[in-house]
């Protein structure tokens, strides 16, 4: 794992955009896994005004979101489908057939999950990963205690998530207990993978992820296996961490490298 620890949660955005671009850049066809939630709404935010300078290009992309809510229309607008339109999608050259969200409304959800799988793997598989990280340690809707080789399928959300993410929906508005959601194993299998995580109520998370044991109970903690996940936390969320000073260390040597490689 690769851990980035920045000043502020504007800088975590704008290394992840910078991330997302030199992707884009490198390889414009790229297949890119999305996430929801408040994390990468500023990383959004500056790919929008990026693609409307002409600095990066979707229109070879294809995009994979991570989740949906069971039960919810794409157009229900607390639906996953519905929050990447109005962040991202209907705002940057992409085309609409490369867009895929797990479908919330399928007939037959346990099929969809499978050809969820099929499509991404139709695909040639996620070249870059986004992930949130939830409080709990989830990633995706893989909540504590999922598989680690799990794959996409539906879940039940604990009452954790269900908390967290009550500020989505409003009183007395109908919130699914259950996703559909990319697997452990489905995540794990990205190329790359780019985790942003901000605040101090991440912090005990990204601890458990970064410096716990390799353990169901923190499922983001099965990064551990990948080999090519860079982690980028700001102040707060590195609040928790032991070694903080080393990883600041490994980053300054790393920054070193690179220059000393670009200037040759
Ligand atoms: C969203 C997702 C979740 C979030 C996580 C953090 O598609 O898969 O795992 O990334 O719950 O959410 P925020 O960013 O709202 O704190």
């Amino acid at each position: 794992m690769r851990i980035v620890i920045l000043p502020s949660a504007d800088d975590v955005a704008e290394y992840g955009a910078a991330v997302f671009i030199r992707q884009l850049t490198n390889k414009p066809q790229s297949v890119l896994g999305l996430a929801t939630g408040s994390t990468p709404l500023a990383l959004y935010q500056l790919l929008v005004s990026a693609c409307r300078r002409q600095h990066v290009s979707f229109a070879r992309a294809r995009t994979f979101n991570l989740d949906e809510y069971l039960g919810l229309a794409g157009d229900h607008p607390r639906s996953y489908r519905y929050f990447m339109q109005q962040h991202l999608f209907n705002a940057i050259d992409i085309l609409p057939q490369n867009t895929a969200v797990p479908d919330g409304t399928a007939n037959d959800p346990v099929t969809a999950c499978l050809q969820y799988e099929q499509q991404i793997a139709d695909a040639g598989g996620i070249d870059l990963q986004l992930l949130g990280l939830g409080r709990n340690g989830h990633i995706g809707f893989n909540e504590p205690a999922s598989s680690l080789g799990s794959r996409t399928r539906i879940k039940a959300l604990t009452q954790a998530t269900i908390t967290d993410n009550a500020r989505f929906f409003q009183a007395g508005e109908y919130q699914p207990h259950l996703a559909l959601t990319m697997g452990i194993g489905t995540i794990l299998d990205a190329h790359k993978v780019l985790l942003l995580a901000t605040g101090t109520h991440k912090a005990r998370a990204a601890k458990a992820m970064i410096e716990g044991p390799l353990s169901a109970a923190c499922p983001a903690s099965a990064l551990q296996l990948h080999p090519q996940t860079t982690v980028v936390l700001d102040e707060a969320a590195a609040t928790e961490l032991t070694d903080v000073e080393f990883y600041r260390h490994i980053e300054r040597e790393n920054q070193a490298l690179v220059k000393r490689l670009s200037s040759q």
